[in-house]
């Protein structure tokens, strides 16, 4: 048997794929037609390190890496894998960047990307209401190397400006649409206020995922997502990644090979094989959290509901003018005690409670119980977490069940 040529595996780009409509591009963009042993789906290539058949062939690959324009194998696990790189080259292509990084995990990708990029003495403006471990790293890690961050309230866009600091101020930070309450970020606004201050901007896109929003076409300089979530799609891995412009993600890329992130090649291809149903998972995802939004809306057991697709949320008309789909979480504050919300959520049948989102099962949490469980009640409203909050991180199961479900749900208290 004649072994294929790594540059021919590896070669045709696809890019015709591009243009094409999303769920097209989840399955094709990025992925070569000809693959390794005709193989449909890409190899898993399950290696540490890679080989030279001689010392020449090591020189000119040395050569080219230093003194040429790189060269497409790879040298050692730790800076590249080829299954990594077909899923990378399907991110950018969905999320409309140069280049894409993945990771271990969405941490993993968040702390890389800003242990590499932000200097000592730099300052960072984050929004509130964001991943409380994004916000803990910079409150802790990134302090203690001399970063200081500024958290403002999310829609307040004067008190963003504001805490931008002239020439110490290196990146304002945001997550949209935020976990709990669902808050989008006006991405508009966010990149003028950017430009005018010479600031870099990120956007953690998770609650989104490119079928709803691509923040890049936005302006904004860095996309990441917790590829654990909507990205892979099936509760069953974790990983991160970060999309941007080529030059700044090869920098990154440098920084990963020292950092050590690197998603491993199995879940590089599970992840690859979730991003394929994206786009009719995603799409399935937004009708049921709309019509189960709605329908708690009107309940006289429900107090409130955060839901961006709805006219009642803060955000609702950015929602609008600049998101293809409001996502699948759903939030809302159920009328009485933490016990009697928990009482609501243990008579549920159909979603697991656990944390996490974005995967084919539904997932219930009570916020003050999961994530929060550690604060008093004090700090927890001081956070903006109520006792009766629930997040409803909606699968694909069909709408009428769910909404069935939730009925003889509150039904029961
Ligand atoms: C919005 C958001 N960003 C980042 C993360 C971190 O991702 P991971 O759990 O994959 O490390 C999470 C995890 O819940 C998240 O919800």
């Amino acid at each position: 048997m004649t072994l294929p040529n790594i540059e021919d595996v590896y070669a045709d780009n696809n890019d015709t794929m591009l243009a094409s409509g999303d769920s097209t591009r989840a399955v094709h963009a990025g992925t070569r037609r000809r693959k390794a042993f005709n193989s449909l789906t890409t190899p898993v290539i399950q290696s540490a390190t890679y080989t030279f058949v001689n010392t020449a062939e090591l020189i000119a690959f040395m050569d080219s890496k230093t003194w040429g324009n790189g060269s497409d194998r790879e040298e050692y696990g730790r800076y590249g894998n080829p299954t990594v790189a077909a899923v990378e080259k399907k991110l950018a292509a969905l999320e409309g960047g140069d280049d894409a990084l993945i990771y271990a995990s969405g941490m993993s990708a968040v702390t890389s990307l800003l242990l590499s990029i932000l200097p000592t003495g730099a300052h960072v403006v984050m929004t509130d209401d964001c991943y409380r471990r994004t916000r803990q790293f910079s409150l802790t890690f990134l302090k203690r190397l001399g970063i200081e961050s500024t958290i403002v309230p999310m829609g307040d866009y004067d008190a963003l400006e504001a805490a931008i600091i002239r020439k110490k101020t290196r990146f304002i930070i945001s997550e949209s649409p935020t976990n709990p309450y669902l808050r989008v970020a006006d991405l508009e606004r966010l990149v003028d206020i950017a430009k005018r201050n010479r600031v870099r901007t990120l956007i953690d896109s998770t609650f989104a995922t490119p079928i709803n929003q691509r923040p890049l076409e936005w302006g904004i300089d860095f996309v990441i997502h917790s590829a654990t979530k909507y990205l892979s799609g099936h509760n069953d891995l974790l990983a991160g990644v970060v999309i941007g412009r080529g030059d700044r993600i090869q920098a990154l890329r440098q920084a990963r090979g020292v950092l050590g992130g690197i998603a491993d090649p199995q879940n590089a291809f599970l992840l690859e094989r979730g991003i394929k149903t994206l786009g009719i998972r995603v799409a399935q995802q937004n009708q049921s959290a709309l019509a189960i939004a709605q329908y708690l809306e009107t309940h006289p057991k429900i107090e409130r509901v955060w839901y961006p697709g709805l006219e009642s949320h803060p955000d609702h008309n950015v929602a609008i003018e600049q998101m293809s789909g409001f996502g699948g979480v759903v939030s809302f504050e159920v009328r009485g005690s933490l016990e009697r919300t928990s009482q609501f959520i243990d008579a549920l049948r159909i979603p697991y409670i656990a944390p996490s989102l974005g995967g084919v099962e539904s997932l219930i949490e009570q916020p003050a119980l999961m994530s929060f469980y550690e604060k008093t009640p004090e700090e927890r409203l001081e956070l903006g977490i109520k006792d009766n909050l629930v997040r409803f991180a909606i699968g694909i199961e069909d709408t009428d069940d769910l909404i069935a479900d939730i009925a003889q749900a509150l039904e029961q208290i």
